[in-house]
């Protein structure tokens, strides 16, 4: 596995392009040409939790909340189902209103009509909650751990009243259920250093990630981070070159693992940045399945592109750019070696 120090040396090395030359070749060796889409439904802005980066976090007045019904979230499912898709992505923020029982319910729901994969992204929920969804047939479950730096996370991720927010055991319990387990970071997190960055990712390595998903922060004018300071030496810039690097070195730690290009690099530089992840490690892409009436209200952070089937026919773009459009679930061959 790749050492500290070396990552380290690839994130602040003036050139990425060696960095990058690897990373293809190794997504090319390790999953091939194939580029899977997620279809992605963002379920429900509604958060009980203040993370100081995110526009949907509770203490925004200025958000108007919505929650999708059963029927809503199942009919954007079939169309996910019916465009050939094999994996829906459910997320939201931390909704406390859809109960346990409520999310077992949807995924009952949507197993039975479109045998879909089922990635759930609901945050930080309970231990029963995470069993229940995987006994009900959820296959995979995305908490990005943010920063592994315990100071840095606390200032931007405030925990629950009387409960220690510890995402790291929380993916640890998936892994015991049995689910496929994504993780990431925020690249360019106001006080984030080089050598923070560098831990994140020789952890994601240690962790073995089934998934890996990351992208640069984009500050958001009605949260408390918008104005924090940056780190006086050695701040990581949220650009789409520093995060394609840490796209690139993640595909090096783990190099069977299912990686997106995110929304966040579309966001700042449109296709081009999206096609930048695909070229630096990345073999996944989660075109938005939201209702639009919702999709402008969540708003994690401003102007987020969104990719729609529609707009595109990504098949035809994936073969323009020497890729594939993978059939079937799609699931991650780091996973599917553990057995
Ligand atoms: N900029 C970029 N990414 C963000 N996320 C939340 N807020 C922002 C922001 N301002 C990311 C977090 C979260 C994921 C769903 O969205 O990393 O885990």
């Amino acid at each position: 596995m790749l050492e500290y120090e070396k990552i380290l040396e690839y994130l602040t090395a003036d050139s990425a392009d060696e960095l990058f030359a690897l990373a293809d070749e190794s997504r090319k060796k390790n999953v091939g040409d194939d580029v899977y889409l997620r279809g992605l439904i963002e379920f429900s802005n509604y958060c009980r939790r203040q993370c100081g980066y995110c526009g949907i976090r509770a203490g925004n007045k200025d958000v108007a909340r919505y929650r999708m019904s059963k029927e809503e979230i199942l009919e954007c499912a079939r169309e996910a189902s019916v465009r050939g898709y094999g994996t829906t992505v459910i997320q939201g923020g931390e909704d406390m209103a859809a109960t346990g029982e409520w999310v077992a319910d949807v995924i009952r729901s949507i197993k039975k009509e479109t045998g879909l994969a089922i990635t759930l992204s609901l945050g930080e929920r309970e231990p029963e909650e995470l069993k229940l969804w995987r006994e009900c047939g959820a296959d995979r479950y995305l908490l990005r751990f943010e920063t592994g730096n315990d100071k840095l996370y606390e200032t931007i991720h405030p925990s629950l009243p009387g409960k220690r927010s510890d995402r790291f055991e929380v993916l640890k319990q998936l892994r015991e259920y049995g689910y496929e387990v994504g993780s990431g970071v925020l690249i360019g997190i106001p006080g984030q250093t080089f050598e923070d960055l560098a831990r994140d990712i020789h952890r994601f390595g240690e962790i073995d990630l089934d998934m890996i998903g990351v992208g640069p922060y984009i500050p958001h004018p009605d949260t408390p981070l918008y104005d924090m300071p940056t780190a006086e030496v050695g701040q990581v810039p949220g650009t789409v070159e520093m995060a394609c690097r840490v796209v690139a070195l993640a595909r090096l730690v783990c190099p069977k693992s299912n990686i997106p290009s995110t929304t966040a690099l579309a966001t700042l530089e449109g296709v081009g940045g999206r096609l930048q992840g695909l070229n630096c490690g990345a073999n996944i892409l989660m075109p938005n399945f939201t209702p639009e009436k919702y999709r402008t209200l969540y708003e994690i952070y401003p102007s987020k592109a969104v990719l729609t089937e529609q707009k595109t026919d990504l098949g035809e773009w994936l073969e323009s750019i020497g890729r594939r459009r993978g059939e079937g679930r799609g699931d991650s061959p780091n996973r599917l070696e553990r057995g």
